[in-house]
C-alpha cells in the first residue's frame, strides 16, 4: 500500500511510518525538515518498508499544490493528516503569526489535502484518511486556546466525513492521542506549564501502535491509552464551562 504521511521527520508521525514499513507499505514522507526526513526513510528500509522524501511546507498553499503535482502518479492508499503544532501562553500576549500558521496547518493543510485525496480515493475506489486530532478536541482550552480550537475542527470535519465518504468506501479515522513524549511540548513553548510534567505521559511508539491498531480496525475514533479514554469518557459529566476551568488549572505554570 501506499501510505502519505504529513509530519513523517519526527514523533507520531515517524512512528506510524515504522509501523507501516513492518508491513512492506511505500511511505511518501512529508515534512519540512529533509534530514530527517531522510533519516525516517532510511529506518522505513530497514523495517522492510520502502520511501520517497516529499520536503514541503504545508503550512504555504503554493507548496500543498506542488505536493499534490508531486503525488498525481501514484495512487495514495491511506493519507495521514499528522503534520501540527500547538502554542502555549496567554492568548492576549502570543505570537499571532504563529497562531495564524497553526490554522494553516492545523486546519487548511488538512482540509486542502483531505479534499485532494479524497476525489483521487473515490475514484481509486476506496481508501482510508486518519486525522491526527487530540484529547484536546473535546473543549476549550485556556493558554493553548487556538490549539485546542484547531483539534476540535479536525475532529468535528472527520466525524462528519466518516459518514460522509463511507458509500465511496473511504474509512475516515479521527486520532485523539493526550499528552505525548515528542518534539511538541519544545515546538509548543511548553516548558513553564504543568501540562507535561504529570507522570503518565506517554511515549511516542506506543501512541502510534494504538493508534494503528485502531485505523486499520476501521474505527471511526481512536483514542491511545486507558488515562485518555478514561478522561474523554469522563468529559461526559461536567459542564463545558468546567471542562475549561479545570484545563486553565492544570495548564497553568507549574510553580503556581
Ligand atoms: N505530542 C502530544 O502531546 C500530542 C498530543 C495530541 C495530539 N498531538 C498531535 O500529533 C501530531 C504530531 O505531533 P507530534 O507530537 O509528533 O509532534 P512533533 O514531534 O513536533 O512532530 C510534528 C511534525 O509536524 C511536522 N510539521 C510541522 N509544521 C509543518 C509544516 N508547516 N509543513 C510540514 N510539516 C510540518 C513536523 O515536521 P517538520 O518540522 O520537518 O516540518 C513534524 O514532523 C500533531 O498534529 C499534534 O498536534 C500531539
Amino acid at each position: 500500500m501506499n501510505v502519505l504521511i504529513t509530519g513523517a521527520s519526527a514523533g507520531i508521525g515517524r512512528e506510524l511510518a515504522y509501523l507501516h514499513a513492518e508491513q512492506g507499505d511505500h511511505l511518501l514522507l512529508v515534512g519540512r525538515n529533509a534530514e530527517q526526513l531522510f533519516e525516517t526513510k532510511h529506518f522505513v528500509e530497514q523495517r522492510g518498508g520502502s520511501a520517497v522524501v516529499l520536503p514541503y511546507d504545508i503550512g504555504q498553499s503554493l507548496q500543498i499544490k506542488a505536493l499534490l503535482r508531486a503525488t498525481e502518479n501514484t495512487p495514495v492508499d491511506i493519507l495521514i493528516n499528522n503534520a501540527g503544532f500547538g502554542l502555549y501562553g496567554e492568548f492576549i500576549e502570543t505570537d499571532l503569526a504563529r497562531e495564524l500558521n497553526m490554522i494553516d496547518v492545523n486546519i487548511r493543510a488538512l482540509t486542502h489535502l483531505t479534499k485532494a485525496f479524497a476525489r483521487r480515493m473515490k475514484i481509486q475506489g476506496g481508501g482510508r484518511i486518519i486525522q491526527i486530532a487530540s484529547t484536546s478536541s473535546f473543549h476549550g482550552g485556556p493558554l493553548m486556546s487556538v490549539y485546542y480550537a484547531t483539534k476540535a475542527y479536525v475532529l468535528s470535519f472527520s466525524e462528519a466525513l466518516a459518514d460522509e465518504l463511507a458509500p465511496y468506501n473511504i474509512q475516515v479515522t479521527a486520532v485523539c492521542p493526550g499528552a505525548t513524549h515528542t518534539d511538541f511540548a519544545k515546538t509548543a513553548d511548553l516548558a513553564t506549564s504543568g501540562l507535561f510534567k504529570r507522570p503518565g505521559i506517554m511515549d511516542a511508539p506506543t501512541v502510534a501502535q494504538l493508534s494503528f491498531d485502531g485505523y486499520m480496525n476501521g474505527k471511526t475514533l481512536v483514542i491511545p491509552g486507558r488515562s485518555n479514554t478514561v478522561y474523554v469518557f469522563m468529559t461526559r459529566f461536567f459542564s463545558r464551562r468546567k471542562l475549561v476551568q479545570m484545563t486553565h488549572q492544570l495548564q497553568a505554570p507549574a510553580n503556581h
